[in-house]
């Protein structure tokens, strides 16, 4: 069976858009029995954080959240990158077969510098840490969206250059994993949902306050009396998203807004389309929605769940990381 692995920053509550593109991948190849590394890339987080209390509860919130939503330690090693060593030691050994070239070529590091990051030396090379992220344990295939996959491509890269200057076959190259219906996930503006336009969705909100929100998820000025266009709409694009392209209760939603017998005082209009929205969000994440209060007060467990994870995760990367050391003369 391939190996999997992935991360997520912690850079605040996980949403919707993390759920589409990257969990509910984790949660189908964890389901396949796929041997599975998920961990928070606490290193990455560095790269442009500064606020030392906000990391530590976002940190612990994400594993919280990966339990919640079905992770199950068993089967998956969850687990913190800072705690597994292995990965930065690794990292360095890349950093020295890696051309600042190939970094000057990462689109991710230019887009971070326009949002008005500031360039350090860990944001310039943070594809080498993600690089050593997924070789240290040598994984096959990393599920991402698809602003990761330029760093997918490095990391195969960095591989195959280490392979070839020291003449080994150290690494092998991993390969990524889109979810099988990846579409770009609007926000409530409409825009890309991204925790930097401040537009997300966060499915483990209390009802009042997550039904508000998705009350507010822009739509066009048609009226209740009007067809309607699902392709164009915020609403409709996020419960097929969440509910599956061709799920039936997708296509009902379809079939309501282009219906023209739906015209008049009492047809389908967008708040209608919000209520269903938000129902579907309460019954899909029902079940993580109740365990996450009670994860949430056992942080015995959490400490636990991390420690064991760690232990698999570094268990794993010692073996390749001495092999590397070896295969450079050390
Ligand atoms: N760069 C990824 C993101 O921002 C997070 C990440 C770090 C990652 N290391 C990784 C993802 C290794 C997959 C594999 O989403």
């Amino acid at each position: 069976m391939p190996r999997v692995l992935s991360g997520i920053q912690p850079s605040g509550q996980l949403h919707l858009g993390n759920y589409c593109g990257a969990i509910r991948q984790f949660l189908d190849l964890q389901a396949q029995g796929h041997e599975m590394f998920v961990f928070v890339a606490s290193y990455h987080a560095l790269t442009s954080t500064r606020d030392p209390v906000a990391l530590r509860a976002n940190i612990r919130q994400i594993v919280v959240d990966y339990l919640a939503f079905g992770l199950d330690p068993d089967k998956t090693a969850i687990y913190v990158q800072h705690d597994v060593p292995e990965v930065t030691e690794l990292a360095w050994l890349l950093s020295c077969v890696c051309p600042t070239s190939l970094m000057d070529k990462a689109v991710s590091y230019k887009d971070k510098l326009a949002k008005g990051f500031t360039a350090n030396i860990g944001l310039y090379t943070y594809p080498i840490l993600q690089a050593a992220d997924i070789l240290a344990p040598r994984a096959d295939i990393v599920p991402v969206g698809k602003d990761q996959v330029q760093h997918i491509e490095i990391t195969r890269d960095l591989a195959g250059r280490f392979n070839s200057e020291f003449s080994t076959d150290v690494f092998s190259l991993p390969a990524h994993r889109l979810a099988p219906d990846a579409e770009v996930l609007p926000g409530i503006d409409g825009e890309k949902m991204s925790k930097s336009y401040g537009n997300t969705i966060d499915p483990f909100m209390d009802e009042k306050p997550l039904r508000k929100r998705i009350m507010s998820i822009k739509t066009d000025s048609r009226q209740v009396n009007e067809v309607k266009d699902p392709e164009t709409c915020a609403v409709f694009r996020i419960f097929r998203a969440i509910a599956g392209t061709r799920d039936p209760r997708t296509l009902e939603l379809a079939a309501k807004y282009l219906d023209p017998s739906r015209q008049g005082p009492d047809g389908f209009g967008y708040g209608h389309a919000k209520q269903s929205l938000f129902e579907l969000v309460l019954s899909v994440f029902a079940e993580p929605r109740a365990r996450r209060a009670g994860l949430m007060a056992d942080q015995g467990y959490i400490d636990q769940v991390l420690a064991q994870g760690a232990g698999k995760a570094r268990a794993a990367a010692r073996i390749t990381v001495d092999q590397a050391r070896r295969a450079v003369g050390l």
